[in-house]
């Protein structure tokens, strides 16, 4: 089990850190400038390990959540356990939507206008990363 939340929590630091760097850092940078080159720039190149460091996150995640709950009694609510893997799901739900919506639909036409919208996604998705890190703690120390 140890190993499954190294490797969880290492994935988590990419995905999560590669957000608040790109919402706090890259992202304001891009609107003061009206350079969509910066963010463009960023997600091709963050895109190789945040994707692969994603995946890692939802197998491990998986795995983790059939030791804590056994799968027959996943379709229930019954502990705050079951609770938090529920919202992790719905969380995972809500990035993936953001994220097929934002690759398909903004960037491959991203122009100044639309900035403000991919904006938006950043921050959404951001929110939701850091939602992932207190959902995965509350697992032991019931955060709410
Ligand atoms: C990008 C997505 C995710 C991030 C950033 C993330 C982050 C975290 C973090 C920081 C922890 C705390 C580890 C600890 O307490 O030592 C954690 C725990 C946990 N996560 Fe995730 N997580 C993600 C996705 C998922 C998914 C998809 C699932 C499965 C539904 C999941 C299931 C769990 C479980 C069961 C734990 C408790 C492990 C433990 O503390 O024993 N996670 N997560």
């Amino acid at each position: 089990m140890k190993w499954l939340v190294l490797v969880h929590v290492l994935g988590a630091t990419i995905w999560v850190g590669g957000h608040l760097i790109l919402s706090l850092g890259f992202l304001p940078h891009a609107l003061r400038t009206k350079d969509i080159n910066i963010i463009t720039n960023f997600e091709k190149n963050y895109e190789r390990i945040g994707i692969p460091a994603l995946l890692i996150q939802i197998i491990t995640g998986f795995w983790m959540a059939s030791l804590y709950i056994p799968f027959n009694q996943w379709w229930s609510l019954a502990s705050p356990h079951h609770h938090y893997l529920w919202i992790k799901i719905g969380l995972l739900l809500g990035t993936l939507v953001l994220a097929v919506h934002a690759r398909l639909m903004i960037i491959p036409r991203l122009t100044i206008e639309q900035l403000p919208s991919l904006a938006f996604h950043i921050v959404l998705a951001t929110v939701l990363a850091v939602s992932f890190v207190i959902a995965g703690l509350s697992f032991r120390f019931i955060f709410f």
